[in-house]
């Protein structure tokens, strides 16, 4: 079966997956959408005839512009040089190479061509699409906006709209609303997408489950601003513009010049919620993540520990009883550069603070290297504190703006990552770090929003917005180039840089900095959403909750953290003998069943009083529960929570326990969670065909 096929009789083109199809025309004017959803023949879909406007309105384009009966968000929205600011198309060309599809478009008067892009690669249902937009001619053309895709959802009888908001320490809360009539944007203006969203969006008719329903999603791989309209009409027409850019943002276009948006993805599935998620994870561990066949370190983050105050003696301590706790990364955090010892100053000095580390790093590297362990450091490139070096000889080297205030948040200031200069400053000292200390993990943070974006010296200085985000991935991928061996970890501010562009030039990420455990469940349940478990990084930590004030068991704590890729954290040295020793097995057990987690199929099994998710290997032959229940009522029924993905045939065991059953029960009837009494009850229970 061609992924990619092209019917000329009715210019229509077909992108086939496993489990969906998605069918294109040129109807003489603009690029329509045809099908998006079950299987189709492009035989089939050539047969599909448009949908027709309504309310003398051009709906259910692949590419919207200005101009004409158009009334919804333009995903291109250009001003030509006289002035006008309509575009009208003619097919330019079409190219189809396998799973790839380039349909072009340039304007019937004005030098401007749009590249439609679109790849589908086997094996998954995620269809990728970018578009190109080139000025072919003598003058600069201003670009108003440039959307990466315009995905139209085929028509229903109802809709709602899923997607994650949030905060600091509250990140990827779930929010799932009846989608209204108008115009729903959801959107960042603050340079990255920080705790209060997420660039994606699902659409459902209204009644999809975990297991059952239709659902569309669409997902930008950026790290910038974004910006997604979700648009409903009366008629019934439903379209999500997925753009990497907020609104009032121009680009004046040099002649000849092409202007590549990021990737947006889209992702039909008939089968719910939790099969769209699996599709996302699948697709993210094969085609984004760069190392996702290997298993992620059990790494010890000194952050809730020792805070700003480290010093080469006493990370070596903590280093030493993380070491015994089974610990295969030591990761030291903020405060070991410059004049860093609180959050005012040092920010740019990245030079080993002598006062903390007077022999350097070499010491402590080779302290943790001795005890068994990778080293890892934090740092935060893109940032800069008024009070260091660095700021007073380039104090110009910030997004600023004439006349205007400089706002500090967390007492530091942006620098401008666009700039070729201050991008070619990051690269030498971070390429220098790595080469001159045997550094094998870095955690990249950042930790602000954008405020006074501005670049006076530019031409152009609205580029600064995406220019920031493609220096930051151009960094990472050189330093990756460089140096192989080192892993990455995005953070800002915990997750407020996830996507499937950091993902592709990261390993893991931070998830949140709230670690209470009760917290944690809902910011992974939306975590879930569309990333995957290998890269959620979660830390079991000291108790009560450093942020939450909350106490929780340290079993709690250990099992609601092993759901992604383990971590911990919190002051270790005043752990007793007896968490510490817990805490090993807790350690070990992960270990045991870490591949199931990371490498395997998630199943969000319950959600409610109880929380019970589900890994399967890809053998289907092991699986791992973990449930956690922070508090109920009274007599509240616990049923038998049914299992998913085994195979009905295979006997399975409960490791550790004298218990074995069937996948056709487990799947059937059920398991026993049998959770102990009391508030904070959780459990890891290991399933393994014999
Ligand atoms: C914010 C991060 O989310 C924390 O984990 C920690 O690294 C601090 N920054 C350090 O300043």
């Amino acid at each position: 079966m061609a992924l990619t096929s092209h019917d000329p009789a009715s210019q229509t083109w077909l992108l086939r997956t496993p489990a969906s199809a998605y069918a294109l025309r040129w109807d003489g004017s603009s690029v329509r959408s045809v099908h998006w959803g079950p299987p189709l023949t492009l035989e089939q879909a050539a047969t599909i005839p448009v949908r027709p406007d309504r309310d003398d309105e051009r709906t259910g384009e692949e590419f919207p512009v200005r101009g004409g009966h158009r009334f919804g968000p333009p995903s291109l929205d250009v001003v030509y040089p006289d002035g006008t600011a309509a575009v009208e198309w003619h097919l330019a060309g079409q190219l189809l190479d396998g799973g790839r599809l380039t349909v072009a478009l340039a304007d019937r008067h004005y030098p401007l061509r749009a590249d439609l892009h679109y790849v589908v690669r086997e094996g998954t249902d995620v269809i990728e699409r970018w578009t190109e937009i080139t000025n072919t001619g003598p003058d600069p053309v201003e670009v108003r906006r440039a959307d990466s895709a315009a995905w139209t959802v085929p028509w229903r009888d109802a809709y709602r709209l899923t997607s994650v908001s949030g905060a600091w320490a509250a990140e990827f809360q779930l929010q799932r609303t009846p989608l209204p009539v108008g115009e729903t944007t959801l959107t960042t203006r603050r340079g990255i997408a920080r705790g209060q969203g997420n660039p994606w969006v699902m659409v459902d008719t209204g009644d999809a489950t975990e297991t059952s329903g239709e659902v569309w999603s669409t997902v930008l791989a950026w790290s910038g601003p974004f910006r997604f309209d979700v648009r409903r009409t009366h008629g019934g027409h439903v379209h999500v513009a997925a753009s990497g850019a907020h609104e009032g943002v121009t680009i004046r276009l040099a002649p000849g010049e092409t202007w590549r948006t990021p990737s947006s993805l889209g992702l039909y599935r008939a089968d719910g919620f939790g099969a769209t998620s699996r599709s996302w994870h699948a697709y993210a561990r094969a085609h984004v993540l760069q190392h996702a066949d290997e298993v992620a370190p059990v790494l010890y983050n000194g952050w809730e520990g020792t805070w700003f105050d480290v010093n080469e003696e006493n990370q070596k301590a903590v280093a030493t009883i993380a070491a015994g706790l089974g610990v295969e990364l030591f990761v030291m955090d903020d405060g070991w550069f410059g004049r860093r010892v609180d959050d005012h100053a040092g920010l740019g000095d990245w030079w080993p603070n002598p006062d903390r580390f007077p022999d350097g790093l070499g010491p402590l590297i080779e302290h943790v290297h001795g005890l068994g362990m990778k080293f890892g450091i934090w740092v935060e490139p893109e940032m800069v504190n008024p009070d260091s070096d660095l700021y007073r000889r380039h104090p110009d080297w910030v997004l600023h703006m004439h006349h205007r205030h400089r706002s500090e948040q967390r007492n530091q200031l942006v620098l401008n990552f666009a700039r070729p200069d201050v991008a070619a400053w990051a690269y030498a000292w971070l390429d220098d770090l790595l080469s001159s200390n045997a550094i094998d993990f870095v955690k990249w943070d950042m930790n602000r929003s954008f405020t006074e974006a501005g670049w006076p010296t530019a031409d152009d200085p609205d580029r600064l917005w995406a220019g920031h985000t493609r220096a930051v991935y151009d960094i990472l991928d050189r330093l990756r180039a460089t140096h192989p061996h080192v892993r990455v970890e995005s953070c800002a501010s915990g997750g407020g840089r996830v996507d499937l562009g950091i993902l592709a030039r990261t390993d893991q990420v931070w998830t949140s900095d709230n670690t209470d455990p009760v917290d944690r469940i809902a910011i992974q349940h939306g975590y879930s959403q569309v990333y995957p478990a290998i890269a959620m990084g979660s830390w079991a930590s000291d108790s009560p909750n450093p942020i939450t004030h909350r106490a929780a068991p340290l079993a709690m704590r250990f099992h609601v953290a092993s759901a992604g890729a383990l971590g911990v954290s919190g002051n270790l040295r005043e752990w007793d003998a007896g968490a510490l020793d817990e805490a090993r097995s807790l350690v070990d057990a992960y270990k045991r069943v870490r591949k199931i987690v990371q490498h395997g199929e998630l199943h969000r099994l319950a959600n409610g009083t109880t929380t019970v998710v589900e890994y399967v290997s890809a053998d289907r032959r092991e699986a791992v529960v973990l449930a956690w229940r922070p508090s109920m009522a009274w007599a509240t029924p616990q049923p038998p929570v049914r299992l998913a993905g085994l195979d009905p045939d295979v006997e399975y065991e409960l490791v550790g326990t004298a218990e074995t059953y069937s996948g056709a029960v487990l799947m059937g009837h059920g398991l026993d969670l049998a959770l102990p009494p009391g508030p904070d009850a959780s459990r890891m229970i290991h399933v393994r065909g014999q």
